[in-house]
């Protein structure tokens, strides 16, 4: 088992399989028990989830836990994947409808998912709470590239949280989606231009900035030496948040602004906005 983040690319051969909020794990582990020839991707959010699944996964050589939001995971990490199978047992705790922001299974969602999936996958979504397993469904004929149906479960999944709804006599109902194409959904990358500039003024950037393209840009933090600048920046960019320490330091002639390589970011027009307002700021 190895654990990754969702800024780390996923290269698995042979097939694979995702459980999206895998929770405290027991059903990855159920799931690479018996299948022993698949690969399983997990994808949660929160890392308590993450490390007390570690411990129960940690002899399996066909399980890889990924610590963050699915949203980024399939634009990024699962670039290089198609998934025969996708689970997502109880997914969203969010029922009121202020909430819905915050459910997974949005139009969107589904557009996305579509180019991450084989042709003949099936996704599995279990719910408590027929109307948010509806409003998925719902989502999911919008966006044009699934059909599918939703019945009351005839099987267990044994998930902490089924044995609490359970408990507490409710039904419990499984929505199963199968794809009908390939839906349009432009991921937001672009290919990064790094600046070089020939003279640029060190000077202390801080503040709050927006973004062309809506995006907010904060920078927290800026040190100055004589021969590089450090400034750590916060970009919040639709469902991405990259956290960037961006290096401001000669290289040859030129001086150029790179995001640092332990930083967290994706690829996206956000940071090149970003690159081209710090390029600005220092020449002008
Ligand atoms: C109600 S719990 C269900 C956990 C487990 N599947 C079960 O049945 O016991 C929902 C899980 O989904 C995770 N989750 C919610 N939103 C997520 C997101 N956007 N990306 C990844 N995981 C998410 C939560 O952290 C939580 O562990």
């Amino acid at each position: 088992m190895v654990i990754l983040t969702t800024f780390d690319r996923l290269k698995i051969d042979g097939k694979v399989e995702l459980e999206i909020g895998f929770g405290n794990g027991e059903f990855l582990k159920r799931l690479a028990t018996s299948n022993k020839n698949i690969n399983y991707v997990g994808i949660e959010v929160s890392w308590q989830s993450v490390k007390r699944a570690s411990r129960k996964l940690k002899e399996f050589e066909n399980v890889y836990l990924v610590w963050g939001d699915v949203w980024p995971f399939l634009m990024f990490s699962a670039e290089n994947l198609k998934f025969h199978r996708v689970f997502s047992l109880f997914p969203d705790p969010w029922p009121k409808r202020r909430h819905i922001h915050k459910r997974i299974f949005s139009v969107d969602f589904w557009k996305l998912l579509s180019l991450r999936v084989s042709e003949n996958v099936q996704i599995t979504i279990v719910s408590d709470h027929y109307p948010s397993l509806r409003w998925y469904y719902d989502n999911a004929m919008i966006s044009g590239c699934w059909w599918g149906y939703i019945s009351e479960s005839a099987r267990s999944f044994g998930t902490k949280y089924e044995r609490k709804w359970v408990s507490m006599g409710k039904s419990i109902y499984e929505a199963v989606f199968f794809l009908k194409g390939k839906c349009n959904f432009t991921i937001p990358k672009c290919d990064m231009r790094i600046p070089k500039l020939e003279k640029i003024t060190l000077k202390e950037i801080k503040g709050d900035f927006k973004l062309p393209d809506g995006s907010h840009l904060s920078i927290k933090e800026c040190f100055i030496s004589d021969e590089i600048m450090l400034l750590k920046a916060i970009i919040s960019e639709k469902k991405l948040l990259h956290k960037v320490w961006f290096e401001i330091r000669k290289d040859g002639n030129v001086w150029k602004i790179i995001p640092s390589e332990f930083s967290k970011f994706y690829p996206t027009k956000a940071l090149q906005h970003t690159l081209d307002l710090l390029a600005n700021e220092l020449t002008r």
